[in-house]
């Protein structure tokens, strides 16, 4: 036997009683049974992203969000700015460009925040700009881009908006959509909230809300205006056949959130990433990014080993998956995993079986060194006994 760990951004794990709720038998989505189920759901989400508006579900994974505020927000030959500093950015511009609307990269160098100065010259240099699409979180370089400075530079300005994708981020970090003036808020059932893949979440401000009625690119399937009018109080519904299994599984993960309290939640996932950031420097390796997501961290594997086969080893014999690198990062980097749920020994298991695989790679590292400085912070989680 070889026990499995899943610790990569995406799938994550799904707790027993998600996994429990979704194999209920299953119900009609046109009834008065799922709506009750539907609008609790809807509700304890808008909480989850803070919001007065409303929080639409879609089923379809975090692409398919991505690719509905494009085209729910702009016009073939509108201009957007979109920032491009991996893999997740870089989708921005894919999807714009297949609908006829012209792209202002604002590019960075992977493993780095945007700086605001850019983001503010390409809207001082783009006034015509429908808006600036950007990661919380850039999952391919575990890097956080700052997001709430990004809003208030749009806020000012007239038609023009935030796009945060944040897939990687919401039920991470605090990130309260309406104080902080984000217009719209993207995330995904696969990563914080601990459910098999196939849910997108897409909430948008009432500035969002008043490009949509303008916006020409062509669309129907993920058309917000259609989904708002189904999904609101009172029809508790979706425009389509909903993923039934997945929003009962959503439910009881929004449940399980609530009790653990959105700030509980915050700081496990700040903790975790604390405490993975200070092993993966204990072992000497060094950081991808300048910028650490709370979400994932990213390290270079050491010099002379090979980062793909270090993390398909630590998968197909050891029964640990991680994610490797992407692009030009391939071969080079590891992501670790903090998002869902995962706790404290989560991070015991990952640090561990890197040490291991490390030694086993002919890179000796003194076995516990990274686990016992991940421990020394995880420790602040449990109460000091009299
Ligand atoms: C930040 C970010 N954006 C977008 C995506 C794409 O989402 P999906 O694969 O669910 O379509 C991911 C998935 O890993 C992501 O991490």
């Amino acid at each position: 036997m070889l026990k499995q760990y899943l610790l990569s951004p995406g799938p994550t794990a799904v707790p027993e009683r998600v996994l429990l709720r979704m194999a209920h038998p299953m119900i009609h989505h046109r009834t008065p049974q799922f709506s009750a189920i539907f609008a609790e759901t809807k509700r304890m989400l808008e909480q989850v992203i803070q919001t007065k508006n409303d929080a639409l579900i879609l089923a379809s994974s975090g692409s398919g969000a991505m690719e509905a505020a494009v085209t729910n927000l702009c016009s073939p030959g509108d201009t957007i700015i979109y920032v491009n500093g991996g893999k997740f950015g870089e989708r921005w511009g894919k999807i714009a460009a297949k609908y006829g609307v012209n792209t202002v990269e604002i590019k960075v160098e992977w493993g780095q925040a945007v700086e605001i100065s850019a983001v503010e010259a390409a809207l001082d240099a783009h006034p015509e700009a429908k808006g600036v699409f950007l990661q919380a979180s850039e999952t391919s370089t575990a890097t956080e881009h700052p997001i709430r400075e990004v809003a208030r530079l749009t806020a000012a300005r007239k038609g023009c908006v935030t796009v945060v994708d944040a897939i990687t981020a919401l039920g991470v970090i605090d990130m309260p959509m309406d104080d902080w003036g984000l217009d719209v808020v993207i995330s995904g059932s696969q990563k914080a909230f601990m459910l098999p893949p196939g849910l997108a979440m897409i909430a948008l401000s009432d500035k969002a809300w008043a490009l949509t009625e303008s916006a020409a690119c062509p669309r129907f399937y993920f058309d917000l205006a259609t989904e708002r009018k189904n999904q609101q109080a009172g029809k508790d519904t979706t425009a389509w056949t909903p993923a039934v299994a997945l929003i009962l599984g959503l439910n009881e993960v929004l449940k399980m959130i609530f009790e653990e309290g959105l700030d509980n939640l915050h700081a496990r996932h700040a903790l975790l990433a604390k405490a993975t950031r200070a092993a993966v420097a204990a072992l000497g390796m060094k950081p991808v990014s300048s910028s650490p997501a709370t979400s994932a961290t990213g390290a270079f594997v050491p010099d002379g080993v090979d980062g793909g086969a270090f993390v398909k080893y630590l998968r197909d014999i050891m029964g640990v998956t991680f994610a490797g690198g992407q692009d030009h990062l391939k071969g080079k980097i590891i992501r670790i995993a903090h998002l869902g749920y995962y706790d404290v020994f989560d991070i015991c298991i990952a640090i561990s079986a890197i040490e291991i695989a490390l030694n086993r790679f002919g890179h000796p590292v003194e076995m516990g060194r990274g686990v016992a400085a991940a421990q020394t912070v995880l420790a602040e989680r449990f109460p000091a006994q009299e």
